[in-house]
């Protein structure tokens, strides 16, 4: 498929619901769209769980997940959680978030909360328009993202995923 030749791209996970009902589902469409006010879009297929989700409650966080994770990564990309309680299934923890309902995941390396400010529709997919509205982040984020320590993760397609080096090149 064509849109494959943009990878590798990196992978996050979108968490929905609550800390009393979560979600997680894998995204590899995610971009950054405006600094001020910050803006970030997700786009998600019609038939996700989350998306349903997403537009009920009008919010969801962004988490960062690393290499470690790589197993509850794929989980949370092959199970929807229509059909079962995917939370179950995976040994990631969810913990409130500051300032939306949507769970935040303590293991990522960052949670980006975010309140759907536009949604597009777009062929198969909707693109939700999410603002930030508050970042909690761990030690992979001090200052820039520390490639020499943290592995984040790259997926290449279907079951392979790559990484970043742990190089930094200047030009
Ligand atoms: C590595 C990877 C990346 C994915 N990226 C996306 C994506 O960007 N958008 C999307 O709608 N689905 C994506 N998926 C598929 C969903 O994660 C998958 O359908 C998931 O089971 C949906 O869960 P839900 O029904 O609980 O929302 C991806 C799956 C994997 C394994």
């Amino acid at each position: 498929m064509d849109i494959y030749y943009l990878y590798p791209l990196r992978t996050f996970l979108i968490a929905a619901g609550s800390v009393e009902k979560p979600n997680a589902m894998t995204a590899d469409w995610v971009t950054p769209l405006s600094f001020n006010p910050p803006l970030l879009g997700v786009s998600i297929g019609h038939k996700r769980y989350t998306k349903k989700l997403i537009e009920e409650q009008k919010d969801f966080v962004v988490s960062v997940p690393t290499l470690e994770l790589l197993k509850d990564v794929w989980v949370a990309g092959t199970v929807s959680g229509a059909k079962v309680n995917k939370a179950e299934k995976m040994s990631l923890t969810f913990v409130e978030s500051k300032k939306v309902k949507a769970p935040s995941i303590k293991e990522c390396q960052a949670n980006i909360e975010c309140k759907v400010v536009n949604e597009v529709e777009v062929g198969d997919h909707t693109f939700f328009v999410g603002e930030i509205v508050n970042v909690s982040y761990g030690d992979a984020f001090k200052e820039k993202p520390d490639v020499k320590n943290y592995k984040f993760i790259m997926h290449l397609s279907g079951r392979d995923f790559t990484t970043n080096s742990s190089e930094v090149y200047n030009p």
